[in-house]
């Protein structure tokens, strides 16, 4: 399978992807990753990685819509099977989600539905949860709601900082987005109209 990563910053996520196709636990290669900051170290990672880094400033363009059309035109010249997002930090249009349905995958810092949006870590803590953690969900038109594939979770401790979860969280999704990734690679998931299914049952 052919995987195209998308991202804004660091790309830890992205480098587990990486890895583990190098290491062939993930039955796909990563045709190139597009980020849309030139100063995404992601974008360093994938060159070290020999794979294709492209640059996509979205400040270039005058809207949302034209902007996107650019990214799946860059998107579909690698005839990607799945598309990764990876900390891209870009709202998506409807075009572009209905486009890759099905094959448009996100990782989120929160067990959804709790906590769209930012500061997930923040505002678990504020709000004296006891347990926390982190989503892999094929993407939809609302914002981080759609389906979820997998979670982990961690129980938030007295000592917590947003730090200190935030870094937790981290190391947690390293562990499920691969294995998501993987999962779809070798066909084991599906989105169907009434959710995720993992081997013929829902998730
Ligand atoms: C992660 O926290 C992810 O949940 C969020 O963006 C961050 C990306 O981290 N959507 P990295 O760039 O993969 O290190």
């Amino acid at each position: 399978k052919r995987i195209v990563v998308l991202i804004s910053g660091s790309g830890s996520n992205l480098q587990v992807i990486l890895d583990q196709t190098r290491e062939g636990r993930i039955n796909g290669t990563v045709a190139a990753v597009i980020s849309n900051r030139a100063d995404a170290y992601g974008l360093t990672r994938a060159e070290q990685a020999g794979v294709d880094a492209r640059l996509l400033d979205h400040k270039l363009f005058a809207d949302r819509e034209s902007f996107d059309s650019a990214l799946i035109e860059l998107i579909d010249n690698y005839q990607p099977d799945l598309v990764v997002l990876a900390g891209f930090m870009r709202i998506l249009t409807p075009e572009l989600v209905r486009h890759y349905q099905g094959r448009l995958m996100n990782i989120h810092p929160s067990l959804l539905p709790k906590y769209k949006g930012l500061h997930t870590h923040r505002r678990a803590l504020e709000a004296g949860d006891d347990v926390h953690g982190c989503s892999v969900h094929f993407v939809t038109e609302e914002l981080d709601g759609g389906p979820v594939i997998v979670q982990a979770r961690t129980p938030i401790m007295k000592t917590d900082t947003e730090d200190s979860l935030q870094q937790r969280v981290h190391t947690l999704e390293h562990q499920i987005y691969p294995l998501a990734v993987e999962w779809f690679c070798n066909e084991r998931l599906t989105l169907a109209s009434d959710g995720v299914q993992l081997d013929g049952t829902p998730v």
